[in-house]
């Protein structure tokens, strides 16, 4: 008999909130994405990840179902499952995680159940970075949005977006770090980076990833359902009837006036000092061709079909909303996407300087498939030329999934 070793890592899976923002009934960890919770999403890719101790923080009296679901995702690791209950606060549940870890654990990584979607890979980046020599590592992600400074109602300055990055999950520290850093604090963190750099020590940052959002609100419980959606492998049957090994086509144009309110959206970025474009949503021509060319390659009808004016919660909605939603469908229907190609025709804004930019943002919108994004002007010729509007052509490959 062979005794296998204790994993180096381990892993405080904390999902014992109680979902109080998100609303449905039940604690956030056992809400359902499809036919599977949150916390079972977590854990697949939790399992999937480096080998580690898998400590899951469960709200008292649920530590059973939390158990079931554990082993269910372990697969072949079921041995380094440990399951307790967590406490009133976040910090108080990674406590309670940290005290059954195994002796041998030299390196803990910290994750929100919540953040159901993060995929393996970040686990991976964490441990490399701890390995590397950092005593703190967390995953992050540059700001899109432009961040202002306000006072109540006011606008009182704007803050430097290079400078910031947001912070997401799984944290990793070398384990008698984080130990020491939970014995002494005395204050409530927002997260275990804080508390790790209040006790003195660096934190690297390594890249985080789109798909690693936490589930806060019911609009981000419906964009994983979307992304899940979208993902999965339909059942021949439930496909529709067509031939899955022939790739599809469609074309989609959009064009809106400038004369909106507010800052301009297009390309799935924000243009701080550019005139904003009008429509129902953001105005963002180039998503809405996207959105158009996918629906028409997968012969799903088009934009007014799934995002008309009747439907109020796509007021003022942006790219990555249309985008997810659209997976989403292609995913029911039995696509995925293979590529998008998106032409943008304006004078303004100038492109080159952040068009790989929007291919990241168009691209993590659509769950990592391809995105080309170009742009051009009309030579002066035509309402584009005028300055009164943008138009956007794409093109979209989609493929039996
Ligand atoms: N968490 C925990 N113990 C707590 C509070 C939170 O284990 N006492 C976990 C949550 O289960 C979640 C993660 O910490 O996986 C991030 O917290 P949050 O998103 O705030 O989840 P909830 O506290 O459940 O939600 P809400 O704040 O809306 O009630
Ligand atoms: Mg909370």
């Amino acid at each position: 008999m062979t005794i296998a070793p204790v994993p180096r890592v381990g892993i405080i899976v904390v999902a014992a909130g109680s979902g109080t923002r998100l609303g449905a009934g039940a604690p956030k960890g056992f809400v359902g994405i499809d036919g599977h919770s949150i916390l079972r999403h977590a854990l697949e890719r939790v399992f999937a990840g480096p080998l580690a101790q898998v400590v899951v923080v469960a709200p008292a009296g649920r530590e059973g179902d939390a158990l079931s679901e554990a082993l269910e995702a372990a697969g072949d690791r079921r041995d380094l499952v440990t399951v307790v209950a967590g406490g009133a606060t976040r910090q108080a549940s990674v406590s309670a995680g940290l005290a059954a870890l195994w002796g041998d654990v030299e390196i803990v990584l910290v994750h929100d159940a919540a953040r159901a979607l993060a995929p393996p890979e970040v686990f991976d980046r964490v441990v490399a970075a701890i390995d590397a020599g950092s005593s703190g590592a967390v995953p992050v992600l540059p700001v899109i949005d432009t961040i202002k400074r306000v006072d109540g109602p006011d606008i009182v300055g704007a803050v430097d977006r290079s400078e910031l990055a947001a912070a997401q999950t799984p944290q990793g520290f070398r384990r008698d770090i984080l130990d020491a850093a939970y014995r002494d604090a005395t204050t409530e963190f927002t997260d275990d980076a804080a508390l790790v750099a209040d006790a003195g020590h660096p934190v690297a940052a390594v890249e985080g990833h789109p798909l690693a959002f936490k589930i806060t609100t019911p609009a981000d419980l419906d964009r994983a359902r979307d992304l899940v959606a979208g993902h999965r492998i339909a059942p021949v049957a439930a496909r529709l009837d067509h031939d899955v090994a022939a790739p599809r086509v469609g074309v989609g144009t959009d064009v809106h006036a400038f004369g909106g309110a507010g800052a301009l959206w297009l390309a799935g970025l924000e243009w701080p000092g550019e005139q904003a474009l009008s429509g129902h949503s953001d105005g963002d021509a180039g998503a809405h061709a996207i959105v158009d060319a996918l629906l028409a390659a997968a012969g799903l009808g088009d934009i007014g079909t799934h995002f008309g004016t009747d439907h109020p919660e796509y007021a003022g909605a942006h790219a990555d909303v249309f985008l997810a939603r659209t997976l989403g469908l292609l995913g029911e229907a039995g696509w995925r996407v293979g590529n998008v190609s998106v032409q943008v025709q304006t004078t303004r804004p100038r492109f080159a300087a952040r068009r790989a930019e929007a291919e990241a943002v168009l691209s993590a919108a659509l769950c990592g498939a391809p995105v080309s994004v170009s742009a051009t002007t009309t030579d002066g010729l035509g309402f584009i030329g005028r300055g009164e509007g943008v138009a956007a052509f794409a093109v979209a490959l989609v493929v039996g999934a």
